[in-house]
């Protein structure tokens, strides 16, 4: 891999900035504000941000870059796939357990719902969140999308991937500073108490890590290597075009040479067939 310590100098760096942002948000509750609970009051809202960011940002962060990581380039890209799903599937179980806390929170204390910019478009990106990973599932997973859908299909997919990354990052920030206006009232937000600079710094965490998510995934010459996946996958002794067999015969009926052809037919559909089972496994 080409500029390989600073690919390792950024994912240990991204790991930490994201490890930290996690451990930030639990002191933030359980210093700061009312710890968490399952009761409708403020300990359920705080499920809220710890979820969050611990599953939609931090999760799905590694999620975006689990393909990058070198050492998993000798691991079969089946197996990467169901990692990157799995991942994507956990951070998106935690969004919505996230949203429920917060409807259920606001629905007990009468405080309305969806009227905010930061609800509008956080709950956009949970849906487009959720359509991402169907479409996932069926193209690039499912063994039933042929070789053209899945190649026309990718850039949507790396480019909406990222694109609902950055979005969930923006939308983590103006939720925190709508809480940061909300709660802190004396001292004022304004009046920077010790919390606003603790959870201001949680924020600029979130930016880092977000910038170097997206800084990685964004590289070319880190991406996934192809698969020498076609040919490897042919059953021993295949001959794609047939022409082996018709070659070395040399002296045989032509009612012989007829069967052969079909026969040799019949082989270059059914290595077509491999073929093309090789490349989707593989894209
Ligand atoms: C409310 C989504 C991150 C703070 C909401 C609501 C949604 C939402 C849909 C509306 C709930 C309702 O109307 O009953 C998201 C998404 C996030 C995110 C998708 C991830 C990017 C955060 C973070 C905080 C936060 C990190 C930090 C504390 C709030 C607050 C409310 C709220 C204070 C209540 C006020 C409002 O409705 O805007 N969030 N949120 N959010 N969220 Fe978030
Ligand atoms: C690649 C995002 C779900 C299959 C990517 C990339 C992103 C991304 C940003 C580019 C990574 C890179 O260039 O290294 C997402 C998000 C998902 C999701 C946000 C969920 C909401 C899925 C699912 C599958 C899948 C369910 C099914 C297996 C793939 C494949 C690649 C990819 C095959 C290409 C990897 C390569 O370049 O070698 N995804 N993805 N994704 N994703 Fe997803």
């Amino acid at each position: 891999m080409e500029d390989y310590g600073r690919f390792l100098a950024l994912l240990v760096s991204a790991l930490h900035v994201g490890f930290v942002a996690v451990i930030l948000s639990l002191v933030w509750v359980f210093h700061y504000r009312e710890g968490l609970s399952w009761d409708g009051g403020a300990g359920e809202f705080n499920w809220h941000p710890v979820l969050i960011i611990t599953g939609f940002v931090f999760i799905q962060g590694i999620a975006i870059i689990v393909y990058r990581l070198p050492w998993t380039w000798k691991c079969s890209k089946l197996l990467m796939k169901f990692i990157h799903a799995g991942l994507n599937t956990i951070a998106m179980i935690l969004a919505i357990v996230s949203l429920v806390a917060v409807f259920e929170y606001h629905n007990a204390s009468s405080i309305p719902n969806m009227y905010s910019l930061h609800s509008w478009i956080g709950l956009i990106a949970v849906i487009f969140y959720s359509l991402q990973l169907f479409l996932g599932f069926a193209v690039f997973l499912l063994p039933f999308a042929p070789v053209p859908l899945r190649r026309a299909v990718m850039p949507i997919h790396v480019y909406s991937g990222l694109t609902i990354f950055a979005t969930v990052i923006a939308t983590a920030l103006m939720g925190i500073t709508e809480k940061l206006i909300f709660a802190l009232q004396n001292p004022a937000y304004s009046s920077s108490p010790p919390e606003a600079i603790f959870v201001n710094c949680l924020g600029l965490l979130l930016v880092i890590f977000g910038a170097l998510i997206l800084w990685m995934a964004s590289r070319p010459h880190w991406k996934r290597p192809p698969e020498e996946n076609a040919k490897a996958l042919l059953p021993v002794g295949g001959t794609p075009e047939g022409t082996e067999a018709e070659s070395t015969m040399t002296d045989g009926s032509q009612a012989d040479k007829a069967d052969l052809r079909i026969n040799s037919d019949i082989a270059r559909k059914q290595n077509l067939k491999l073929d093309e089972a090789a490349q989707r496994s593989t894209m």
